[in-house]
C-alpha cells in the first residue's frame, strides 16, 4: 500500500516529512532524482522525460499514486502526462492545487466560478521553470478574481540548497525577495512555490516581514492527500515498504537528508 513521493532532488522532502507524520502508517517511496537536479533552469521536454522516468520507476516499486512534490515538475510535465502517458489503473497529482486552494479559501473539488477572495497582493517565488509556465496564475484564473501575482523567479536557490550551501541559499533569498519587493512593496502573501523553499522558510519569513503570511505546501499537500486517500482507499499501491531512490550518490544525498530532516535517511540507487 504504498504512495510514491517524487522532486528533482531533496526538497521533495518537505512534502515526505509532513505525509509521513499526518499517515503513519502509509508506507511511502521517495524518488529523487539530484543527478539531474534543478529542473529549474531545464526545458519542458527535459523535464517530461525525467519526470516519466521517475515515476514509472515509483510505478515499479508497487506505488499506484505518486505525488510530484516538485512544483517545477507539476507545471512543466504533469498536464502532458496526465493527458497521453499515466495508465488508466494509475494516478499521477500534483502539488499546486491544495496551495491554491488555501489561498483562495476553497475546500477540496469546489468548482464553482473564480470569487473574490481576501488576498489582493500576492508574491509568488519559484524556480525560473515554474515561474515562466505561468501555472500557478493559470491554476488561480480559475478560481479568485482581482488577485495581483508578482512572480520571482529564485535562481540559484535549489542548487544552493542541493550543495548543502546554505550561506549562498540564505544569501540568494534575501536578494530575490528585496527584488520582489522594489516590484510588490507590500505583499500580503507569499507562496513559496518550490518545495525545496521550506528548508528556508525562516528565512523568507525574515525577509518579507511578520506582516505577510507565508503559505509553503508540505502541510497543505499532506492534508489533501489523507482526504484523497479516504475517498480512493484502492489508490494505496501494492508495496509494503519505505525507501529512498535517489539517481544520485546515495552517501552524499543520504547525509544531506538526514541533516535536513534531522532523524537517519538512508538512500538506495534508483
Ligand atoms: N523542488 C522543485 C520544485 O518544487 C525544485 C525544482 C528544481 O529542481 O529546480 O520546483
Amino acid at each position: 500500500m504504498a504512495v510514491g513521493i517524487f522532486d528533482s532532488g531533496l526538497g521533495g522532502l518537505t512534502v515526505l516529512d509532513a505525509v509521513s507524520k499526518r499517515l503513519p502508517d502509509v508506507p511511502f517511496v521517495y524518488y529523487g532524482d539530484n543527478a539531474h537536479a534543478p529542473y529549474g533552469v531545464r526545458d519542458a521536454d527535459d523535464v517530461y522525460e525525467l519526470t516519466t522516468a521517475g515515476v514509472q520507476r515509483l510505478f515499479d516499486a508497487g506505488c499506484d499514486l505518486v505525488i510530484l512534490a516538485c512544483n517545477t515538475a507539476s507545471a512543466a510535465a504533469l498536464r502532458r502526462m496526465q493527458e497521453a502517458w499515466v495508465p488508466a489503473d494509475k494516478r499521477v497529482l500534483g502539488v499546486f492545487v491544495p496551495l491554491i486552494e488555501a489561498l483562495t479559501e476553497r475546500q477540496w473539488g469546489d468548482n464553482s466560478p473564480p470569487r473574490e477572495v481576501a488576498v489582493k497582493h500576492v508574491a509568488l517565488f519559484a524556480t525560473p521553470a515554474t515561474v515562466s509556465s505561468r501555472a500557478f496564475q493559470r491554476e488561480l484564473a480559475f478560481r479568485a478574481i482581482g488577485v495581483d501575482v508578482e512572480a520571482q523567479p529564485c535562481g540559484g536557490v535549489v542548487d544552493a540548497i542541493e550543495d548543502g550551501d546554505m550561506i549562498l541559499a540564505e544569501a540568494l533569498v534575501r536578494s530575490h525577495v528585496e527584488a520582489l519587493q522594489r516590484r510588490m512593496p507590500k505583499p500580503e502573501a507569499a507562496i513559496l512555490g518550490c518545495t525545496h523553499y521550506p528548508l528556508m522558510e525562516d528565512v523568507f519569513q525574515d525577509a518579507l516581514g511578520e506582516g505577510v503570511a507565508v503559505y509553503s505546501q508540505a502541510n497543505l499537500v499532506a492534508e489533501s492527500l489523507a482526504d484523497y486517500l479516504t475517498r480512493h482507499p484502492d489508490k494505496l499501491g501494492e508495496g509494503t515498504e519505505s525507501a529512498f531512490l535517489t539517481t544520485g550518490d546515495p552517501a552524499r544525498v543520504s547525509n544531506k537528508a538526514t541533516q535536513f530532516l534531522r532523524r537517519k535517511i538512508a538512500f538506495v540507487k534508483a
